[in-house]
């Protein structure tokens, strides 16, 4: 949505079953989008077959890589999903090298990836911090395969694209959350607002928690793709809370609201330096009301609330 309303024209992906016909998946909000009819070509393609991706990046300019299996439910060993990942990633960045018309790869990286370490109890993550996998395994961390599936695909195409010097930006957003397009309710979404949403005794959330905006982090995509001089990885993070603090603040802007109390994750206290994005001349719009407002009244309009 964000590139069609920058002019661009655009070629998406979708996995092939969903745009059989019979397929449940409504697709219409992507379809009806302004400028969709002219600019915007969906494509199916899926991370198993990295292959398929192939002809939805013949002749573009850009290639933004979103899609990740993420698997918060355990269904598959992390060593099936991190190789899926690596796997899929490697062929996407093969096949922007193909169609040698690509000049620049905006990779979304996660949190996970700079966040967890033997280190603390209070740190600060840069663009320098690697989560340590080994650490995340042992440990059992909540999201350990996502964590570590994450980690090691950032660093293998950071790898692939050093090279085969392909141009390529990591974003690193830390908990999205907002207003959502889509029908169903994206699983941040759901977590952001657990406090709401949950059921008593399952809110959970780390003692610090780092939040940006849904269009604060597409713009930030999109700025990286044209700032000339974008290289390596860039943390986009809007503001940070500790978890009693946000307790208090939906108590305090919500009371229609009966609040959870939130049990914690961890006991350690992270920053994310977002200084290395903010000197580019990149701003972020949104602070904690806003991305707290607009996801809650876009869940009231959806009927989620
Ligand atoms: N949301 C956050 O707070 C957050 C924070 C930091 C980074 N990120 C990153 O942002 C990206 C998007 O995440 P999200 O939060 O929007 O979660 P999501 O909705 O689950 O997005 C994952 C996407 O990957 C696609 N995908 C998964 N397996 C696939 C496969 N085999 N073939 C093709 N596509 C496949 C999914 O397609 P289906 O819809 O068909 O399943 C979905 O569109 C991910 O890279 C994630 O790591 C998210």
């Amino acid at each position: 949505m964000k590139l069609l309303q920058h002019g661009y024209s655009v070629n998406t992906t979708i996995r092939p079953q969903s745009l059989s016909s019979g397929s449940k998946k409504d697709i219409s909000y992507l379809k009806n989008l302004p400028g969709a009819q002219e600019r915007l070509q969906v494509f199916p393609a899926d991370l198993e077959n990295p292959d398929s991706f192939e002809a939805a990046i013949e002749g573009c300019i850009g290639v933004f890589h979103l899609a990740h299996p993420i698997d918060f439910q355990g269904k598959e060993t992390e060593e099936m999903i991190t190789n899926k990942s690596i796997r899929a990633t490697l062929g996407i960045l093969e096949a922007c090298l193909k169609a040698k018309t690509v000049k620049r790869v905006v990779y979304t990286s996660s949190a996970f990836t700079v966040m967890f370490n033997n280190e603390g109890p209070d740190i600060v993550v840069d663009e320098n911090s690697w989560t340590d996998v080994d650490y995340v395994r042992n440990a059992n961390y909540f999201g350990a395969s996502y964590s570590i599936s994450k980690t090691l695909t950032e660093r293998a195409a950071l790898e692939f694209a050093e090279k085969h010097s392909l141009d390529l930006v990591s974003v690193i957003p830390t908990w999205i959350n907002g207003p959502f397009i889509c029908p169903s309710i994206p699983g941040s979404v759901t977590g952001s607002l657990a406090m709401i949403l949950g059921k008593e005794n399952q809110v959970q959330y780390f003692k610090s928690n780092p939040f940006v905006h849904i269009d604060d982090v597409a713009s930030a995509h999109i700025f990286l793709f044209e700032y000339p001089e974008a290289k390596g990885r860039y943390i986009c993070c809007a503001v940070e809370i500790t978890m009693d603090k946000l307790y208090e603040f939906l108590c305090a802007r919500y009371p229609e609201f009966k609040i959870l109390s939130p049990e914690s994750l961890d006991d350690k206290t992270v920053k994310f330096s977002s200084k290395k994005l903010l000197d580019t001349g990149f701003r972020y719009k949104y602070g904690l009301g806003e991305i707290f407002d607009q996801a809650i009244e876009c869940c009231r309009q959806k009927g989620f609330l």
